[in-house]
């Protein structure tokens, strides 16, 4: 497997970082994770803008605009560029020594890796729905910027894979946010309901993909915060997200959500996202 670190592209074993690197030490950097399908990037500029956006919030200088040449190339040379694939973006602050928290000297290169693997859709838990389970939010206060620092998601991740569930839903001050690596949506009174863009979530780029379909369905959503205490009023529910597509959500808790099958409004916004991304015909 070939992969793109700090402007060369080498096999993946070949590929070393420092252990210096601020990445490594600090979680100081950025990543995204974009969807290709027949070598095409689904939705590429938009990754490369919230890219830009994370770099910004964190003061990395790097701009990211030659990424999607480089994500090309690793599908076609990875033999990728046919079916469905991810492409993974990470920039982080760079190498320094010796350790300190603030940002090293101005002129220390940043580190840019890339790499593409084979993805398979989870068609078969979108036929049937998935579980989930709502867990306290214990991210920071800027969940906008799409950080390597995971840790809150890979520990409320973790808890919902051993309750043999799907996701976990964070819960903060009584409002359901998002997934661990998801935006929630639900539908209430008919209506769509997914939480507004706050520094409190993610942008997704799936979630605004959504929004822009529904609109165009004449789908009626509202970008407000939904409560746990709103959970008995859904009628259905799903998430979104670059390698979840849309994927109805069927219970929380155990609980069933409507009449525990996936819902209508989830099939038609999962329609119509498959059909923005075929490519090729
Ligand atoms: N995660 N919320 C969080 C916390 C996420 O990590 C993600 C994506 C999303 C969905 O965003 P998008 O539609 O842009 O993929 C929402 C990626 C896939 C990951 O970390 O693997």
């Amino acid at each position: 497997m070939l992969v793109y670190l700090n402007g060369a592209f080498v096999d993946h074993v070949d590929a070393k970082i420092s252990v210096d690197d601020r990445g490594f030490i600090f979680g100081d950097g950025v990543y995204e994770v974009t969807r290709s399908r027949d070598g095409v990037l689904l939705e590429v500029d938009r990754h490369v803008r919230r890219l830009e956006r994370s770099l910004a919030g964190l003061d990395i200088s790097f701009s990211p605009t030659d990424l999607p040449a480089v994500s090309l190339r690793l599908l076609r040379e990875n033999n990728l560029a046919r079916g469905e694939a991810t492409v993974y973006w990470q920039v982080t602050r760079g190498a320094a020594a010796p350790r300190a928290h603030q940002f090293p000297p101005a002129g220390t290169p940043v580190t840019v890796y890339a790499s593409a693997g084979s993805f398979t859709s989870l068609h078969e838990k979108r036929v049937t729905g998935v579980g989930t389970i709502l867990l306290p939010d214990q991210r920071w206060a800027r969940c906008d910027l799409k950080t390597v620092n995971l840790l809150p998601n890979v520990l409320a991740k973790q808890k919902a894979v051993a309750a043999g569930v799907h996701e976990a839903l964070l819960m903060r001050d009584g409002v359901i946010m998002e997934g661990a690596a998801t935006n929630f949506f639900g539908v209430i009174d008919g209506m769509v309901r997914t939480h507004p863009k706050t520094n409190n979530i993610l942008p997704g780029i799936t979630r605004e993909v959504v929004l822009e379909l529904a609109a165009e369905l004449g789908i009626a959503v509202r970008e407000e915060p939904m409560l746990v205490d709103d959970i008995p009023r859904l009628t259905e529910s799903f998430l979104t997200g670059t390698t979840n597509d849309v994927m109805p959500v069927v219970a929380i808790d155990g609980r069933p959500i409507g009449d525990g099958r996936p819902g209508p409004i989830a099939g038609r916004l999962y329609s119509a996202l498959m059909n923005r991304w075929r490519v090729g015909d």
